[in-house]
């Protein structure tokens, strides 16, 4: 069991939160504040418990170099909102303009800090010694409540637990490793995972190690054409990536060996190009009749089976969409799974920024047991990998 905020004793303490407000933002402007959102329990335990809060963060990829355009100053406005209270703003993330923001917060008794960002200095992401010991030299206690950044082993992620001991997860954290490694190690049977997306390069370690744990895997998105290439059928000029075909063969044989059920469109949407309005036709996978066309979402047999399956399911994980679902009259697939995995009576876990928008889309957010805030973080999870971030977290 790892560490958490609530086995620290905070009182009176400065707190060093690395956060993932990492969010998309234009001109200034936030596009999505899931992230910052996410991140509020932990914050106001830490408040609660009588802490001065450092929040650090990155924002983008700056290249290890200050940068007007992803400062974080615009997220400090949107926290300060959230929060209600205010949050004081320090110009770098170490160093004097660091610790004169933070000594005054503290000093008054505390409050929340957020540092600049984290990649305005190349040692961040080069995990620098000296820079992690920089960032700990602002803090009494480390917490990491950065699912999102888990995956990555940098200074503020990995290098500074071995500055300030008793590494703990902040709730976000706890909550993404119960769900995430709750349904890969004990998951409420069947268990089915749906997996989309364009890439089945992205994924084959996805699949292989879901492969040796769930009960169904379905498959959707343009990934599904390197499957039906493989198995010799007509696919037109649909996405296929033909130096994966062996992989998919590989993956079909693997599913069959271990008994598992491996689902794959049976008819979809065609059309002649990628644009709304375009023709569009449903056929039968494998139909000569797409000729030059390409596939774009599944069709209407495969969502009556996709639903069927999913709802019979106890634990449901789903990684990436069914179709080009960000033109409307290609995402019924996506939409049609989004509602099948809502109306799930057990544990959902949607990880992936296109799979989390879908179910925004699709209104159905709410009834999703837990959205992962980690995009490439919990696709290593799902991997069966080792995050740098979770594993530097003390152990009770
Ligand atoms: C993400 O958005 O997936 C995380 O914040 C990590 O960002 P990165 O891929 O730039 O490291």
């Amino acid at each position: 069991m790892k560490l958490t905020i609530r086995d620290l004793d905070l009182r009176g303490k400065r707190v060093f939160v690395r956060v993932d407000f990492n969010v998309p933002l234009k001109a200034g402007v936030i596009g999505d504040d899931t992230r910052i959102r996410a991140s509020l329990p932990t914050i106001q335990y830490a408040l609660e418990q009588g802490a001065t809060v450092i929040l650090a963060s990155h924002l983008g990829r700056p290249k290890g170099k200050p940068n007007a355009e992803y400062t974080l100053k615009p997220v400090a406005a949107r926290l300060s909102e959230l929060l209600g209270r205010p949050v004081a703003f320090a110009d770098d993330c170490v160093g004097e303009a660091a610790s004169s923001v933070v000594n005054a917060t503290h000093a008054a008794g505390g409050g929340v800090v957020l540092l600049e960002n984290l990649r305005f200095h190349a040692e961040e992401e080069k995990n620098d010694p000296a820079f992690a010991k920089a960032l700990a030299a602002l803090a009494d206690a480390y917490v990491n409540d950065a699912f999102g950044a888990a995956h990555r082993a940098h200074a503020s992620v990995e290098g500074i637990t071995h500055d300030i001991p008793r590494a703990a997860a902040g709730l976000l954290m706890e909550q993404e490793i119960k769900y995430l490694g709750g349904a890969l190690s004990a998951p409420e049977r069947p268990f089915v995972a749906i997996l989309g997306g364009a890439k089945v390069s992205d994924k084959i370690e996805v699949i292989e190690n879901l492969l040796g744990k769930v009960d169904r895997l379905i498959i959707g998105g343009a990934m599904a054409y390197t499957f039906f290439k493989s198995r010799g059928l007509a696919v037109g000029r649909s996405l296929v990536e033909d130096d994966k075909l062996d992989e998919a063969r590989r993956i079909t044989a693997d599913a069959a060996a271990k008994g598992i059920a491996l689902d794959l469109p049976v008819d979809h949407v065609v059309t002649t190009k990628l644009e709304a309005g375009a023709p569009s036709e449903v056929l039968a996978v494998g139909d000569a009749a797409i000729g030059d066309r390409l596939g774009v979402d599944i069709g209407p047999q495969t969502i009556a089976n996709y639903a069927a399956a999913i709802g019979g399911a106890k634990t449901v994980v789903w990684n990436g969409p069914m179709g080009v679902f960000e033109i409307d009259q290609f995402a019924s697939g996506t939409n049609a799974v989004a509602q099948a995995v809502a109306n799930v009576r057990g544990t959902t876990i949607i990880g992936g920024g296109d799979s989390i928008s879908a179910v925004k889309k699709a209104n159905v957010a709410d009834k999703i047991t837990h959205i992962s805030t980690g995009g490439g973080a919990s696709l290593e999870f799902l991997d069966g990998q080792t995050l740098p971030g979770v594993a530097a977290l003390a152990e009770k």
